[in-house]
């Protein structure tokens, strides 16, 4: 992969690139809609990815190409002049960290980049933040940076918030950024907290099943669900001291419920509350190797978000209720922000097969069209590669 990147920056810029970057995409295992409202989540960094190869400049200009949006061709842009340009498309999300490393006093230097990633656009396995931590190492790693990884994460975070204009919590750049081979994270999002959990699932494997749909109006549902919490967080804090949704358990949750009257905001608020009590299940389920617990909690998850978030919407469902169907299956649910995207599922190595074939079969039934499968190997955190 990185040699035939290698030519291809050599055919688009016309000279060779120096140093080769890896930026991963993630699974979230369970923890849904909880990282921005001070909950646990419980993701992990995946060997899908996107790639770079790059030459530093000494000038301040910073030219931007994408394999994967040919038909954009070579975005130019100033580290004096970064402001968000829809032409300029996927370019954006690096324009938006570069900013945000300026703007926090680091000095930048131009480079020539040219990327590809094999992470399907749109899924919901962060190919966005992807792209921005890969921005932020390359930018560390060329211009001799004395920046940590978890500040990047915040920068990263920081320009999908202020220059895409999407209000993402944290657990997507921290999962890309921090990631560990064959390891999840348990992140506190409210402190940055984090453990890593070795995730040994012996005869399983976990099977990425995208729906394939596009998501339309998914970036304005996600801030609108954000902005539900923050309406039930408001209600709540009236009657109980609290900085977040999350600093209640179920129970208390349960004895000030009734001060929201609107059925909506209550729900949404049940969610995030629910949703981190059985993150913690998780972790522990999985630390005792107690898959068969671990994989009821995938699926009540997936019912939480469906019933109570209302974020999963047909096509997962569909993939996710086929999912439960299936011989060999531990667990299921949707990941990442939902509105279309993927689910996840926990199968049995000697199963996967069949299950592919059935869930295909269903889905294509009563969708229209089929999802894809990947299995998913989970991988390193954001590096410079040789
Ligand atoms: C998206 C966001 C994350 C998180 C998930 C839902 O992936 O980028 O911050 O909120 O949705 O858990």
């Amino acid at each position: 992969m990185l040699e035939r990147l290698r030519d291809d920056f050599k055919k688009v810029f016309e000279v060779e690139c120096t140093t080769n970057y890896f930026s991963p995409g993630r699974v979230n295992l369970i923890g849904e809609h909880t990282d921005y409202n001070g909950g646990m989540v419980f993701p992990c960094a995946i060997t899908y990815g996107t790639y770079a190869v790059v030459r530093k400049r000494e000038d301040r200009i910073v030219r931007l190409y994408s394999n994967n949006f040919q038909n954009i061709g070579i975005v130019e842009v100033s580290l004096d002049a970064l402001v968000f340009d829809k032409k300029d498309d996927w370019a954006n999300y690096a324009k938006g960290v570069m900013y945000f490393l300026q703007e926090e006093g680091y000095n930048l230097t131009g480079f020539d980049i040219l990327l590809e990633g094999n992470i399907p656009n749109g899924a919901g396995l962060s190919s966005s933040a992807s792209l921005e931590v890969l921005i932020g190492t390359i930018c560390k790693e060329e211009c001799n940076l004395s920046i940590d990884m978890v500040e990047i994460v915040k920068i990263s975070q920081k320009a999908e918030n202020k220059f895409i204009g999407v209000n993402c919590g944290i657990m997507d750049q921290f999962i890309i950024g921090m990631g560990k081979k064959n390891h999840a994270i348990a992140l506190n999002t409210a402190t940055l907290e984090y453990v890593y959990a070795p995730v040994q699932l012996d005869d399983a494997s976990i099977v990425i099943m995208n729906t394939n749909k596009q998501r339309g109006l998914a970036d304005s549902k996600y801030n609108e669900r954000r902005g539900e919490c923050e309406e039930a967080l408001a209600i709540l804090q009236k009657h109980k001291d609290i900085q977040t949704l999350c600093d209640l358990s179920v129970k208390e949750f349960e004895e000030i419920s009734h001060y929201i009257k609107n059925e909506v905001i209550l729900k949404r608020a049940k969610h995030a509350i629910s949703e981190n009590e059985r993150v913690k299940e998780a972790i522990t389920a999985l630390e005792n190797n107690d898959i068969t617990t671990f994989g009821k909690l995938m699926n009540a998850s997936h019912i939480s978000l469906r019933d109570d978030y209302e974020v999963t919407g047909k096509e997962l469902d569909t993939l996710v209720s086929s999912a439960w169907k299936q011989d060999g299956v531990i667990g299921a649910r949707m990941t990442g922000a939902g509105f279309g995207g993927c689910a996840i599922a926990l199968v049995k190595n000697d199963k996967i097969e069949e299950f592919k074939t059935n869930v295909s079969k269903e889905y294509t039934e009563v969708i229209g069209y089929a999802p894809d499968f990947y299995i998913a190997s989970i991988g390193d955190g954001a590096r410079k590669v040789c």
